[in-house]
C-alpha cells in the first residue's frame, strides 16, 4: 500500500492537482494499492489556515506518509508577503526534515526529447537553514555551500543511470570551476563518474551553459549539476520547452527506506501563480509529470505501467492540437484545465486492480 499525502499549497497549487487527484481516485476505486492523506495545510495558505507555513498536522502526516503529491508553495490571493514573509521555507524544512537531498526534473519538450536535471540539495546552495547567518542590513549575510565527496558522486551516478536510458544523446555536468572549490570537486568527481559508468559527461561552465541552452537546436539528455545551477538552468529549458508548466519535480532520499516516512515530493515546478488562481486556465502538465515521476518511484505502483499512459496521453492531446493558453498558437485555440484534464483523463485508461 503506498500512502500519499496531497499538500495542495498555495495560490494555483490546489486547482492544479484536482486532475492528478482525479487519477488516484479512479485508481483507487479500482482497486490499487493507494491511500491518499489530505489535502493538508502547507506554505502561506497553511500560514493563513493554521498559523504555520509547515503545521504539526501535515508534519505528522508526512511522518507516516510514503510520498508527498504537492502543488506549489508560494504566495497566496489576500495574504501579503510582509505577513508570510518566506513561505518557500516549508518545502526547504520538509526537504531537510526528510533527508529529500537530490532534485531531479524533467522538463517535457514537445516535438522534442525529455531533459532531466538532477541537482544536489544537502550541502550545496539549499541547505540547512539553520547554517544561514542573517543579516540586518549592516552586517554581513552568509551562506555556506559546503559539498561532501560522497554526496557529489550519489548525484552523479544518478545523473548517469538517467544517461543510460537516453542513449546517443549528450550529457552535461554543470560548474563554475575557474572560481569555486566546490566546482573543482564536482569536476574532479564527474570525471571519476564518467569513466566508472562509461557515460561521458561533458564539462560545461555554468555561463556557457546557460547560452547553449538557450541557443543549441539540440538539447542534452542530461544535467548534473548543483542546486542553485539547476534550479536557474532548468526554468532556462523549461523556456526552451515554450512554458513554465511542462516540468515535473521530484525531491527524493536515494535510500529508497520505504516505512520511515515520505521518501520523496513530487510537484510542478512552476510556481503558486496568485493572478491566475481560480481561473481554471493554467497549465496542469507539470502536475500530470510530477505524478508520473511519483508512479514510477513506489514499488508497489510502479509495476502497474501507469507513468507511461500518462506521458503517452499528454503526447496524444497536444498532438491532436489541444492547448492551454501558455501554449496556444493562432492554430490551436485555448481549452481551460478542465476541460485539458477531461481530455487527457480520457486517454488514460484505468483497468480493474482487483
Ligand atoms: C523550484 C523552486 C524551489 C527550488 C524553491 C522554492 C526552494 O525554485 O522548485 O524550482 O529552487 O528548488
Ligand atoms: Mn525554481
Amino acid at each position: 500500500m503506498t500512502k500519499i499525502a496531497l499538500l495542495p499549497g498555495d495560490g494555483i497549487g490546489s486547482e492544479i492537482l484536482d486532475g492528478p487527484v482525479e487519477l488516484l481516485r479512479r485508481l483507487t476505486a479500482a482497486g490499487a494499492p493507494i491511500e491518499l492523506t489530505g489535502p493538508l495545510p502547507y506554505g502561506t495558505s497553511g500560514w493563513r489556515d493554521s498559523g504555520s507555513i509547515l503545521p504539526e498536522q501535515t508534519l505528522q502526516a508526512c511522518r507516516t506518509a510514503d510520498v508527498v503529491l504537492s502543488g506549489a508553495v508560494g504566495t497566496h490571493p489576500g495574504v501579503s508577503a510582509a505577513e508570510c514573509p518566506n513561505p518557500e521555507m516549508a518545502l526547504i524544512k520538509l526537504r531537510s526534515l526528510f533527508d529529500l537531498r537530490i532534485s531531479v526534473r524533467t522538463v517535457w519538450v514537445p516535438g522534442f526529447e525529455d531533459v532531466t536535471i538532477v541537482r544536489n540539495i544537502t550541502g550545496g546552495a539549499y541547505a540547512d537553514p539553520g547554517q544561514r547567518q542573517e543579516s540586518d542590513g549592516t552586517g554581513p549575510a552568509v551562506d555556506e555551500v559546503r559539498l561532501l565527496p560522497e554526496r557529489v558522486h550519489e548525484v552523479l551516478t544518478m545523473a548517469a543511470d538517467y544517461a543510460k536510458q537516453a542513449p546517443h544523446r549528450r550529457y552535461i555536468s554543470v560548474d563554475k570551476a575557474s572560481v569555486f572549490a566546490t566546482s573543482r570537486l564536482w569536476r574532479t568527481i564527474a570525471n571519476q563518474v564518467s569513466v566508472a559508468t562509461e557515460v561521458q559527461f561533458e564539462n560545461v561552465n555554468v555561463d556557457r551553459a546557460a547560452y547553449e541552452l538557450i541557443r543549441y537546436p539540440d538539447l542534452p539528455a542530461v544535467i548534473a549539476t548543483e542546486g542553485i545551477f539547476g534550479d536557474i538552468l532548468s526554468d532556462a529549458v523549461c523556456a526552451r520547452a515554450g512554458s513554465p508548466a511542462l516540468c515535473g519535480s521530484a525531491t527524493i532520499n536515494p535510500d529508497r527506506s520505504f516505512g520511515a516516512g515520505i521518501t520523496a515530493l513530487f510537484e510542478p515546478a512552476h510556481g503558486s501563480s496568485p493572478h491566475r488562481t481560480g481561473s481554471r486556465r493554467s497549465n496542469p502538465t507539470g502536475a500530470w509529470l510530477g505524478l508520473a515521476a511519483l508512479l514510477d518511484w513506489c514499488p508497489d505502483l510502479a509495476p502497474l505501467g501507469l507513468s507511461n499512459r500518462i506521458r503517452a496521453a499528454l503526447e496524444i492531446v497536444y498532438t491532436n492540437g489541444i492547448r492551454t493558453y501558455d501554449l496556444a498558437t493562432e492554430q490551436s485555440s485555448a481549452v481551460g484545465m478542465d476541460e485539458f484534464n477531461r481530455l487527457l483523463l480520457a486517454e488514460v485508461e484505468v483497468p480493474q486492480y482487483v
